[in-house]
């Protein structure tokens, strides 16, 4: 039995899936599980005795950088020439195509052109010694993540709909078990036949995509209505659509706020006190709660990471510049805490680089910060609706962690050990508990504890705990 590691997944697979389990409640694993089952329930495997009744493994990609594959099965119409270029806007988006060409095709299109094209033999027939030796019309139907047939013609739907397998396309189409995507290309009266219109309902009732047809002039000579194949460029995005599902978005429409990373409190132009978190906790925050689909503001200290797509990130050096830009982003639904802000400045910071002097060493004198997440948390008007502060405690966890909780009035708490055998100030990984006033009953608080996880894991399960007990409990819009 094969077995698979979830962290050799693609970065937006694991994503995925990383959300939908933390959505779901169900570890990974046990999501990677479900998923299985319902692609296997939800589809009628048929019995053939090239195939046990387990699902098929995944395809044998022949290229390092094809993230997907596909058989594409060109029907006979004059429309084949779109499915030239559908081939070119396939592989421009990383996927592999490997085509099967119906007898009519070939008079449309050449298989030198298609194979030339798509850099992969072309199939033909249904009888041919060289790839049906071991049965190569399953392995066409099977070795692949969805198959298109662009043009569908009147007549292969018709196959289809009826079980018909006497030639290589529908033999494949009847063997699959993969999704199949249909771009109809034919004469209007032909689409709007009522055998056609059965064939329809039924193939749609047997789960089959269909893109397209489009309205527009036809290639006989003065007809126009609907039956126009779809643009490759149509195609190509409906085909990404089924392999590569968008992941859930739950923030949508929400605002986040996120602090990150440490602050550097100057002593003189030089000169500055600083701490050792990288802000990689926070920075990952923000791209899991972008990924989830809310409008992100990262205030960020000194780091050295790259800003996150799709974020706005303002770039601030002390606390008092970092609250600056906190309440100028206010309102907020959302406020996420991360920043290690220095807890003292000094007072007397110089305007010029501190001398050597005889006199001996220049007293320092040390001034306290503002409480950014103790002012936000008890603002009258701008409070956001769900305050989530960090405690890094280098001892007495947990008691550390709820007395601030109390103490700085947010809402929830991630605390997370940061003595130095732990290796989390600067390193990828973190343990943390989530401690949350609201779920507790009669003012207690509730101890979630998260096993060891990657920075990136502990962000998308928290994002994932934002949006359930935004389910659970809908915050009132930020004003
Ligand atoms: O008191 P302590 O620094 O341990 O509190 C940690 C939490 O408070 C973190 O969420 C941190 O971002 C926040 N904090 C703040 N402003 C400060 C000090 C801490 O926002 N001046």
């Amino acid at each position: 039995m094969a077995s698979l590691t979830i962290r050799k997944l693609d970065e937006g697979v694991k994503t995925y899936l990383r959300l939908r389990s933390a959505m779901n409640r169900r570890s990974v694993e046990e999501e990677v599980r479900v998923i299985l089952r319902e692609l296997i329930e939800g589809r009628e495997e048929p019995l053939t005795p090239f195939e046990p009744s387990a699902p098929t493994p995944s395809p044998q990609r022949t290229s390092a950088l094809a993230e997907a594959s596909v058989t594409l099965i060109i029907g006979g119409g004059i429309a084949a020439y779109k499915s030239l270029d559908l081939i070119r806007r396939l592989k421009e988006r990383r996927i592999e195509v490997r085509c099967v060409l119906t007898k009519a095709a070939q008079q449309f299109v050449t298989p030198l052109a298609v194979s030339a094209l798509s850099h992969e033999r072309v199939y033909t027939d249904l009888f041919d010694p060289q790839s049906e030796f071991d049965a190569g019309h399953i392995r066409l139907a099977r070795d692949c993540d969805l198959i298109i047939v662009a043009p569908a013609t009147a007549d292969l739907m018709a196959k289809m709909a009826n079980g018909h397998a006497d030639d290589l396309a529908s033999a494949i189409l009847l063997a699959a078990n993969r999704k199949i995507l249909l771009a109809p290309a034919m004469n209007p009266l032909m689409w709007g036949n009522a055998a056609t219109r059965r064939n329809v309902a039924q193939l749609t009732r047997d789960g089959v995509t269909f893109i397209g047809p489009n309205s527009g002039e036809m290639a006989e000579a003065g007809e126009a209505g609907t039956g126009r194949m779809s643009e490759a460029i149509e195609i190509a995005a409906a085909a990404e659509r089924l392999l590569r599902p968008p992941v859930p978005r739950p923030l949508v429409g929400k605002r986040v706020l996120i602090t990150a990373g440490p602050t550097h409190e100057p002593i003189d132009p030089v000169r500055y006190i600083a701490n050792r978190s990288s802000g990689k906790q926070g920075f990952a925050i923000a791209a899991a709660a972008q990924a989830a689909g809310a409008e992100v503001i990262l205030v960020s200290g000194p780091v050295d990471l790259d800003d996150p797509a799709g974020v706005t990130v303002r770039h601030v050096e002390s606390a008092r510049h970092m609250l600056e830009q906190v309440e100028a982003a206010l309102p907020v639904d959302i406020a996420i805490f991360a920043a290690a802000v220095a807890d003292w400045r000094v007072a007397n910071a110089g305007e010029q680089k501190l001398k050597k002097t005889s006199a001996g060493m220049p007293p320092l004198q040390l001034v306290e910060n503002p409480d950014i997440l103790t002012t936000i948390s008890k603002m009258k008007d701008k409070r956001p609706p769900l305050v989530i502060g960090f405690a890094a405690e280098t001892e007495h966890l947990i008691d550390n962690a709820k007395a601030k909780l109390k103490r700085k009035g947010c809402d929830w708490i991630v605390a997370n050990d940061v003595s130095p055998a732990t290796g989390v100030m600067g390193g990828d990984r973190n343990t943390v508990h989530l401690l949350s006033k609201n779920s507790g009953k009669d003012g207690d608080i509730a101890v979630d504890s998260w096993p060891v996880m990657t920075k990136e894991q502990v962000a998308t399960e928290l994002i994932a705990h934002v949006a359930r007990s935004l389910a659970d409990k809908p915050l009132e819009p930020a004003t």
